[in-house]
């Protein structure tokens, strides 16, 4: 039975409410459609739902993580949403919850509420959790921007209160996260080390200071360093195979080099990102892809959406034909819920299935390549 995509979405928000048993978890299910791109069907999706032929199914045989950035209001009010969170994915990175500005909009006053909700949730799936971030330049707390412009506060507080924050954040999850974004975005489109009040106040041994505080409040955890457009070879992605040489070689603990993968099918792909992945892991690194999305110029049609599927598969495919790629997240698996159109103006549908949940040529990419890897 095929059935429009709008028609589908509902019936399958119905279906996914009804098949949930008492524990919330997904009643098995006999339906084995082949899924048609482009399309959803009844059948496919609530088989989807079931495990049958998830992503995290086919990911499992392969030792790579399929993960997902996960909005935790969506995840509250939305059972489709939530559903699909546990079902295709055994990984998860918090899209906002971890972020300095939501952990301490206080100074002095940590909320770890909401992302010890989604800790708990991954516990009760079965997931993997990756930490997302300790330091960045953005969702910083006003107190701290404000307190730093001022002078207020000087750099020798900043540096303490720095390190507070990592022992805080690391520490409380201590032993919960597999892979933890230490550094986030520290080099610039110019492949300098970027303009931020980290650098300034501070110089960049900054970078050093918060991985080697962050090992030490969390020894087990993969310490990674992440940035976007640095998913082939490119003088950003020189920068950084720079950077992390230096570091290595001053015995600093850094474990790993996240690529965010926020590509858009008008810029192309670059083919070389295995080649990328594998200088990286011969540093001594492993790798993940850690916020993939492929976003387009509206309106979408056929020819984009096959581009699409292609980005994301260049990038699965150089994960998993890397020795060391231990995981690979999508920056959100639905356009329902995208940041997106609100950063990039005229721009969306970057994710792997449509606002209605229907499966996107990306979705069977995605679906295949991990197939024919396992
Ligand atoms: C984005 C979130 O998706 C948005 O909800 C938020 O408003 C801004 O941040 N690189 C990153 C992510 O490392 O943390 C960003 O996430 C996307 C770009």
């Amino acid at each position: 039975m095929k059935v429009t995509r709008v028609v589908a979405g509902a019936a399958v928000a119905a279906a996914v409410l009804v098949s949930l048993n008492a524990t919330g978890a997904p009643a098995a299910s006999t339906a084995s459609l082949p899924a048609v791109p482009g399309a959803v069907t009844l059948e496919s999706a609530t088989q989807a739902r079931a495990g049958a032929d998830t992503l995290r199914a086919l990911a499992k045989r392969t030792g790579m993580k399929i993960g997902t950035a996960v909005d935790m209001s969506a995840l509250a009010n939305d059972a489709t949403y939530n559903q699909h969170v546990a079902s295709e994915f055994n990984s998860v990175t918090a899209e906002n919850v971890m972020k300095w500005s939501e952990i301490e909009p206080t100074r002095g006053v940590l909320n770890f509420a909401p992302a010890d909700q989604l800790v708990a949730f991954a516990r009760a799936n079965g997931q993997s959790v990756r930490g997302h971030t300790l330091l960045w330049h953005n969702q910083l707390p006003t107190w701290l921007t404000e307190g730093v412009a001022s002078g207020d506060i000087d750099a020798a507080e900043l540096r303490k209160i720095l390190k507070q924050h990592v022992f805080d954040v690391a520490g409380h999850f201590r032993g919960k996260i597999y892979q933890w974004d230490v550094a986030n975005e520290v080099i610039d489109d110019n492949a300098q080390l970027r303009d931020t009040i980290w650098l300034r106040e501070l110089g960049p041994g900054y970078i050093a200071d918060v991985f080697r505080w962050a090992h030490q409040a969390d020894p087990k955890a993969k310490l990674y360093i992440n940035d976007y457009n640095v998913e082939g070879l490119n003088a950003k992605a020189d920068a950084y195979y720079a950077l992390v040489k230096q570091l290595k070689a001053d015995r600093v603990p850094i474990h790993g080099f996240g690529m965010q993968g926020h590509l858009g099918v008008q810029y192309g792909f670059d083919g070389r990102a295995l080649q990328n992945v594998q200088r990286f892991e011969a540093l001594g690194l492993e790798t993940s892809f850690t916020e993939v999305d492929v976003r387009m110029i509206m309106p979408t049609d056929n020819t984009k959406l096959q581009a699409q599927a292609n980005g994301y598969s260049i990038l699965l495919r150089a994960c998993l034909l890397a020795k060391r790629c231990t995981s690979f997240t999508v920056w959100g698996f639905t356009d329902k819920y995208s940041w997106v159109p609100g950063v990039f103006t005229g721009e969306g549908a970057a994710n792997l299935l449509d606002e209605n949940y229907g499966q996107k040529p990306a979705y069977q990419a995605v679906s295949q390549t991990l197939a024919l890897a396992g």
